[in-house]
């Protein structure tokens, strides 16, 4: 018979966007309800770049977790050509900064102040490997004639496997894998090396992007692949292995900014994050490894303790909204206006 209840250890999303000011008071709430953390991005137009500003930026998302609601906003620094090492020191010295966060300059929105040449960034690099700090990478090569669906695989080969071999004691998370490619090469690396998995590259593949006209609701960075490259993810995800762990990417971008001539990337999927990855677990019979890929895994590679707290989802229907608030604004999420086929019971 159907399992159709479920009841896990309070997650983690180990990567998400929550903006500033007004839309970030919109997306915590969001979060917050479902998750015991989250390791939040540091690409605000004014990239988050010091412990000072991270402390506040901290602060700023506390404020905004609904009253009775326990929620831990997990601090990452953004690295550019001029981090330097004492900024490096002073993160872990914080306590509250968990990673740094490479964007390669130009690869996604917000990354124009990230790094131009990882070379740059080797002395700061080894640094954190001296500390014990994560780095979180954003890993596409950003070199425009390289074609958008092959830039993750590129990444690897000629940035992150060389990287890895000069610093193999650093502790590094790939984001938001999207290719066989990326969990091919996780899977050989050593137990330093783990990835995150959204939501949306579970469930979706390239063609969604395009089903009947464009879908700019659909369009994220790194770009959806083809069904083969989901269904690997599919399977690591599913798989137990702990070096894969749930971090949605949810982006939220303004309706306008996303419907436009020259769209942004980035899905929300913070309202449904954990009703949408039950879904998957559920199609793929393996709802049993839903809390180690949510709950545990990373935690453990971030070296944080398990919450003691628990979420239950039901199997049930219910229909997301079409739109929802973004401060004055509204943002779309994921299968808005469709249903969901799970529900968080104690939302
Ligand atoms: O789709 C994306 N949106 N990918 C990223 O890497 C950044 C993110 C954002 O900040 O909007
Ligand atoms: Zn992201």
């Amino acid at each position: 018979m159907a399992q159709n209840e479920i009841q896990i250890t309070r997650p983690d999303d180990l990567h998400l966007h929550v903006r500033t000011g007004d839309a970030l008071k919109s997306v915590v709430p969001d979060t917050a309800r479902q998750f015991a953390r989250a390791i939040i991005m540091p690409n605000l137009e004014t990239p988050v770049t010091s412990v000072e500003q991270a402390g506040k930026y901290r602060q700023e998302i506390l404020d905004a977790v609904p009253e009775g609601i326990d929620f831990e906003p997990l601090m990452t620094l953004y690295l550019t050509d001029n981090t330097s090492v004492e900024t490096i020191k002073a993160a872990k010295d914080s306590g509250f900064i968990h990673g740094l966060k490479l964007y390669p300059a130009g690869a996604t929105t917000n990354s124009d102040a990230g790094v131009t040449d990882v070379r740059n960034v080797y002395d700061v690099l080894e640094t954190m490997q001296l500390v014990d700090l994560p780095l979180l990478v954003h890993g596409e090569v950003t070199d425009p004639v390289v074609d958008v669906f092959d830039r993750e695989r590129l990444f690897i080969k000629e940035i992150l496997a060389p990287l890895i071999e000069r610093l193999p004691k650093l502790r590094i998370v790939m984001e938001h894998i999207t290719t066989s490619d990326a969990v091919d090469f996780v899977m050989s690396a050593s137990d330093k090396i783990a990835a995150t998995i959204t939501a949306h590259h579970l469930l979706m593949n390239r063609n969604a992007i395009f089903t009947g006209g464009v879908r700019p609701h659909h369009y994220c960075l790194p770009i959806l692949k083809r069904e083969e490259h989901r269904q690997a993810l599919v399977k690591a995800a599913t798989s137990g292995n702990p070096k894969f762990f749930l971090g949605t990417d949810s982006a939220p971008h303004a309706q306008g900014a996303k419907e436009s001539d020259c769209g942004c990337a980035g899905m929300y999927t913070a309202y449904n994050a954990m009703e949408l990855y039950t879904e998957v677990f559920d199609l793929n019979n393996s709802l049993g490894k839903l809390e180690g890929f949510a709950s545990t895994y990373g935690a453990a590679f971030y070296h944080l303790p398990q919450s003691t707290d628990s979420i239950t989802l039901q199997r049930q229907d219910w229909k997301i909204p079409a739109s929802l608030p973004l401060g004055q604004e509204k943002v779309i999420p994921l299968r808005a206006g469709e249903s969901c086929h799970w529900t968080l019971t104690n939302k």
